[in-house]
């Protein structure tokens, strides 16, 4: 596991643009493995820039992304579909049919979920980018006795909700239910780059640096059992952190 510590949000976004463009560049036809939250907001700006100025190509990319709102269709301004269209993938060449962002409308959930896991081991995912939630999860993983393996619906915690009520016009209005890559969806992929910004991420980091365990209460901390893990954090981040 190698750990980047940045200055600050925008170093943070430099550092993970700079290895998904050179990836990009080196195979034309990346698999990508996208995640929303505001986190990589920056990283994506940059994608779109070296798209426009250096002309990044993104015709032959394809994209899986984390986790859906079970519930909201892709026109709704909280889903994950109108925020990674809105964000991302309205503004590069890439085509709207090779991104995939779980459908939370799905009649069958399960067979869905099965589905989704199928279509990660059709492509196989090349880089993985994560964000970690204040309490540790990734994805929609929340912390619990167990943790979830394959693709599945997750409840999310009330810790969770209120974090990402930003996004929605009140606290009621965030579902609490989500279609969730499981932990081994997520070690299927090559590389994994986890990114966290600011200090209510701090606690989350540090529960993963300051010792050599795992726990299943710290989703994040099972990455260490990752062959390929790249952690970049701001000095925020990481202020809770032990050096
Ligand atoms: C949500 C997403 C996660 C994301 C987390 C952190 O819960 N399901 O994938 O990592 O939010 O979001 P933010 O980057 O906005 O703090």
């Amino acid at each position: 596991m190698r750990v980047f510590v940045e200055k600050d949000y925008d170093a943070l976004s430099d550092r993970a643009s700079r290895i998904l463009i050179e990836e990009i560049k080196s195979k034309k036809d990346l698999v990508l493995g996208l995640a929303t939250g505001s986190t990589p907001i920056g990283t994506y700006e940059r994608l779109i820039k070296a798209h426009r100025e250096e002309g990044l190509d993104f015709s032959q990319v394809k994209s899986i992304n984390l986790d859906e709102y079970v519930g909201l269709d892709g026109n709704h301004p909280g889903s994950y579909r109108y925020f990674m269209d809105n964000v991302l993938f309205n503004h590069i060449n890439i085509c709207k049919s090779n991104t995939h962002v779980p459908d939370g409308t799905a009649e069958n959930l399960e067979e869905y979920c099965k589905a989704y896991d199928s279509l990660i081991d059709k492509y196989g995912i090349d880089i993985q980018i994560l964000g970690i939630g204040s309490n540790g999860h990734i994805a929609f993983i929340e912390p619990g006795e167990e943790l979830s393996l394959h693709t599945s619906i997750a409840r999310l915690k009330e810790s969770t909700i209120n974090d990402n009520a930003r996004f929605f016009n009140s606290r009621e209005e965030v579902p609490d239910k989500a279609i969730s890559l499981g932990i081994l969806s997520i070690f299927k992929a090559k590389k994994i780059i986890l990114l966290a910004s600011g200090k209510n991420k701090a606690s989350a980091i540090a529960k993963i640096l300051n010792n050599d365990t795992i726990s299943t209460k710290v989703p994040a901390s099972i990455l260490k059992l990752h062959p390929d893990v790249t952690i970049i954090v701001d000095e925020e981040a990481y202020s809770e952190t032990k050096i």
